[in-house]
């Protein structure tokens, strides 16, 4: 199963998917992360592909005219390089139905779907007084973090928390579920092939 990574930001999700799944068997797949793409040009995870050795795209978002525009370069890309599954991590795009009705993707929300979806959900919880907050796998579909929840792993706030220390359980947690829900994804994806 040939998996890509899209990315716009640090990439830590995008390593940790790499160190977990990339050459591996896994429930009878043979996973490849065959390509990554990134939107943004000063993006930390650029340099990180390069020691990855995963070949990055940098495709720039705000070179395209409109979000149709950006959203078929993608589909493009994604059927240039035999991609089963795109993973979205930290992939900071509105996508349009020309990218959701084309391609399969999943991506990872740092907050229990449906609550706190869009921008800044980690900030978003944790001054919300919840005693709970998690992180949430799910298919993409046209409807920001809408699309059908894959799994979810719930992490506690707890009352000596900062929101440093909550968010770096936050990804801590997304580094356990988010391979998870990916080899998840693939095995749902090879059964229907
Ligand atoms: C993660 O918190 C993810 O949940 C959100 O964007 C962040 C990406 O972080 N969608 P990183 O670039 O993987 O470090």
């Amino acid at each position: 199963m040939r998996v890509a990574v899209f990315f716009s930001g640090r990439g830590s999700n995008f390593e940790n998917i790499v160190k977990m799944l990339h050459k591996k068997e896994v429930d009878g797949m043979q996973i490849e992360i065959c390509a990554a793409l990134c939107n943004k040009k000063e993006a930390l995870g650029i340099k990180l592909s390069e020691r990855l050795g995963i070949p990055c795209t940098l495709l720039e978002s705000s070179n395209f005219e409109n979000r149709e525009a950006f959203d078929t370069a993608l589909v493009n890309f994604v059927r240039a390089n035999s991609v089963d599954l795109v993973v979205l991590a930290g992939f900071m795009r509105i996508l349009t139905p020309i990218f959701t009705s084309a391609v399969k993707a999943v991506n990872i929300h740092p907050s229990l779907l449906p609550q706190f979806k869009g921008a800044n959900a980690i900030e978003k919880t944790f001054e919300s007084g919840a005693k709970i907050g998690g992180v949430t796998a799910h298919w993409v579909n046209d409807e920001l973090d809408g699309g059908e929840i894959i799994d979810q792993k719930s992490v506690p706030i707890l009352s000596g928390d900062t929101l440093q220390t909550y968010e770096t359980r936050i990804h801590e947690a997304e580094y356990i579920l988010y391979p998870q829900a990916i080899v998840k994804a693939l095995k749902t994806l090879s059964d229907k092939a």
